[in-house]
């Protein structure tokens, strides 16, 4: 082969090379710009669930049903605080769940009205799997909403601390409040919530019901729920 033509080959191979990348990079472009357009749909969907059950809540007399219908807020919005977190890390199949637990903290705080209920937060990063991400957080909203709702009976102030750390084997988190204690009470739908969260998790759940106040202990393996 003349030399001309050996470098109009040359020249052809990088040309259709350079129009591989291209074509590459653009359907990079457009996988992102879908999973980005996705993340913002459930986000704003989960939203829409949240926003029709207080509309609802509010239309209710009945105050059981009410509360009720609250309850369930509070769990999908526990679920959707994972969902704001997904895409914020750098690798989407682990997430660093000290984020969700302070953002839920800060809502379920809120949503109380109690500024004598003091809410201290000790959290180091701890990245889980992302699919035991929303079971962790339903976890941490029952342990939190018990604490805020059944510690600090009538005007009773008081502290909750919630502890986060990672260990070799995975993570603890404490739930621990200086309230009335709870010996004598049966499990609601709450706390059965929580043993079939840990179950799924193959968390070791430990609940200290004083009094004075209740110690609840998750500890966390480093494993994906099956
Ligand atoms: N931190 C706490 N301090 C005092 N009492 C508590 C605490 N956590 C739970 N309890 C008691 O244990 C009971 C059962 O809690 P559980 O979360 O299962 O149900 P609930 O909170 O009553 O209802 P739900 O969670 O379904 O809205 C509560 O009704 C309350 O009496
Ligand atoms: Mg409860």
């Amino acid at each position: 082969m003349s030399d001309l033509a050996a470098r109009r080959q040359r020249e052809a191979r990088a040309e259709a090379l350079e129009a591989r990348v291209r074509t590459l990079e653009q359907a990079l472009e457009l996988k992102t710009a879908m999973l980005r357009e996705v993340d913002h749909r459930t986000r704003n969907n989960l939203q829409l669930i949240c926003s029709l059950m207080l509309l609802q809540s509010r239309r209710l007399q009945d105050e059981a049903a009410r509360r009720a219908v609250r309850t369930t807020l509070e769990r999908v919005n526990a679920v959707a605080a994972v969902q704001r977190h997904l895409l914020q890390g750098e690798d989407p199949r682990r997430l660093d769940v000290a984020n969700i637990v302070r953002d839920l903290a800060s809502d379920l705080a809120a949503a109380t009205g109690r500024s004598e209920i003091a809410v201290r937060l000790e959290l180091e990063p701890v990245a889980l799997p992302s699919a035991s991400a929303a079971p962790f957080s339903l976890v941490v909203n029952e342990l939190l909403g018990n604490a805020l709702k059944h510690a600090f009976p009538g005007e009773r102030a008081g502290l909750v601390s919630i502890g986060l750390r990672g260990t070799a084997g995975g993570a603890v988190l404490s739930v621990v409040d200086d309230g009335v204690g709870m010996s004598g009470h049966t499990p609601g739908l709450g706390l059965t919530i929580v043993e079939l969260l840990c179950q799924q998790l193959r968390a070791k759940l430990a609940i200290a019901p004083g009094p004075p106040g209740v110690q609840a202990t998750v500890r966390l393996a480093d494993e994906p729920p099956g």
